[in-house]
């Protein structure tokens, strides 16, 4: 039987194709149908969640829109976003903010540990989302998000913030990949080199500032004293100050692996993985999560390719390079494909083709024409915009179903850190198989009252 959770019947290039046709032109659904935007203007009346930090680089978008509610737990940040938005109910507490009468959609930028709380909440609330990445911070919290999202993703549009996947870099990564450039796919790398190490949670400094609800920042997080340090990066930054605590974040792999593995997971048409295994020179810390870690994931074939070994690289830890004049340390945050004929190895905006065997001639490769290859995707939160309201609601590049995907896999990883030894994995049960100890590392604790069926 086919399992629910696994279902992908989302096909990504029909979609891209399809996307291209959409964005000339909005398809206005009929009043009153899930689809249109509620106001009579076809704005969406959006809730903006954590209205300040990241949340700047999406004011562009949501001015195009009608800003109904803000909500923050910090009164500074309200302030700011008030200003913005000046006919904004102003909220302190998310679960009351997304019950304001009349909202169609949410735009998120909380910190992460709220993330799969808010979509669970909002898609039970019949709402669109666009959630910042990381979309969740366990498997199983990755796994209950999706479970809803498909069950109403015929009416809902989702997105997680993974801008980068505009960029035209990406489809011509999978066209190449799928087009035979490196022959058989057979291995992939991907790795971030960003180091953030910490020992261990803050201690208590001082009492939270009057206009910050320090009670609500730390949600369904469990119970950690207050210290200004989780408050002390610029704008849009901040997160580099609370999310390698596991309560928090789970370190690189939801910081720039959100994006970088992005790069991989728009090529590979993978969902889970059967088994993961990890390398780390670095002992569990209760507080922290792991900085240098390599996580190796084996996927199933499927209708275009054999299984696939994918490994993730982070905090030092690098592949090694199939050349001698090629440094991939000189890469920050790159994925590397090796086929049977070659390698192409690239970052978030260029490629490189790397043919390489003694009979190597590229005579089975034909790069497409203009007119074959997939249009560009255009401004990534306008094509969840366009979602809302055009009938279309699956056809976001980044979707709750892509996206829990990968973060389950990610997190997978962190499991298996925790566990120490390889596992392997039932992803329509979402169990390991042979260690039944190393599931509970599939979940984290919360503060009681706090619930993802809000
Ligand atoms: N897509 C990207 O490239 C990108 C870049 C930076 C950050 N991000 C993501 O954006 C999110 C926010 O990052 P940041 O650096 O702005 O963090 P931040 O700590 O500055 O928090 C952002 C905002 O959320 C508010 N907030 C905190 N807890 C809240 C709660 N419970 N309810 C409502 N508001 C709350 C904060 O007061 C702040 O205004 C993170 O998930 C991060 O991963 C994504």
């Amino acid at each position: 039987m086919k399992n629910s959770l696994l279902e992908s019947p989302f096909d990504r290039r029909n979609f891209l194709k399809k996307s291209a046709i959409a964005g000339t032109g909005f398809m206005i659904a009929p009043s009153g149908s899930l689809f249109g935007a509620t106001s009579a203007n076809n704005r969406l009346n959006i809730a903006l969640i954590g209205a300040y930090g990241r949340a700047k680089a999406h004011y562009g978008t949501l001015h195009k829109e009608n800003v109904v509610a803000i909500c923050d737990v910090s009164r500074e940040n309200l302030a700011f976003a008030a200003k913005e938005f000046p006919k904004a109910k102003i909220y302190e507490d998310w679960r009351k903010c997304l019950d304001h009468p009349g909202l169609d959609s949410v735009l998120c930028c909380t910190p992460d540990h709220h993330h799969a709380f808010i979509s669970n909440w909002a898609l039970n609330r019949d709402l669109h989302v666009y959630m910042e990445k990381p979309i969740a911070i366990t498997v199983n919290e990755a796994r209950i998000v999706r479970e809803t999202y498909l069950k109403k993703k015929h009416k809902l549009a989702t997105q997680v913030g993974m801008q980068r996947h505009a960029f035209n870099n990406f489809s011509r990564l999978r066209e190449m990949i799928h087009d035979g450039a490196i022959g058989e796919l057979k291995d992939v790398h991907v790795w971030g080199n960003r180091q953030i190490p910490k020992p261990g949670y803050l201690p208590a400094a001082g009492t939270p500032p009057d206009g910050l609800n320090y009670d609500l920042w730390l949600g369904p997080s469990p119970d950690h004293p207050y210290n200004p340090g989780y408050f002390t990066g610029r704008p849009g930054a901040n997160c580099l100050q609370w999310n390698m605590y596991w309560d928090f974040g789970i370190g690189q792999m939801g910081d720039m692996g959100s994006h970088t593995m992005d790069l991989v997971w728009n090529v590979i048409d993978a969902k889970l993985p059967d088994s993961v295994k990890v390398a780390s020179p670095e002992a569990f810390n209760p507080d922290v999560t792991p900085v240098n870690l390599t996580s190796t994931y084996m996927f199933p074939k499927n209708d275009w390719r054999e299984k696939i070994r994918v490994t993730w690289y982070q905090g030092g830890a690098m592949p090694k390079s199939p050349s001698k004049w090629l440094d991939l340390n000189k890469i920050g945050h790159g994925a590397m494909f090796k086929g049977d004929k070659g390698f192409v190895i690239a970052d978030f905006s260029s490629r490189m083709l790397y043919p390489s065997g003694k009979d190597i001639d590229l005579t089975y490769f034909k790069p497409r024409t203009k007119d074959e290859i997939t249009p560009p995707l255009g401004n990534f939160q306008e094509q969840w915009t366009r979602a809302c309201k055009n009938g279309q609601p699956t056809e976001t590049a980044c979707n709750f179903e892509y996206s829990a995907n990968m973060i389950e896999t990610m997190c997978l990883g962190l499991a298996a850190f925790r566990a120490g030894v390889p596992l392997d994995y039932d992803g329509g049960r979402g169990q390991f198989s042979n260690n039944a100890a190393a599931n509970q590392y599939l979940t984290k604790p919360y503060r009681k009252g706090w619930t993802f069926d809000g």
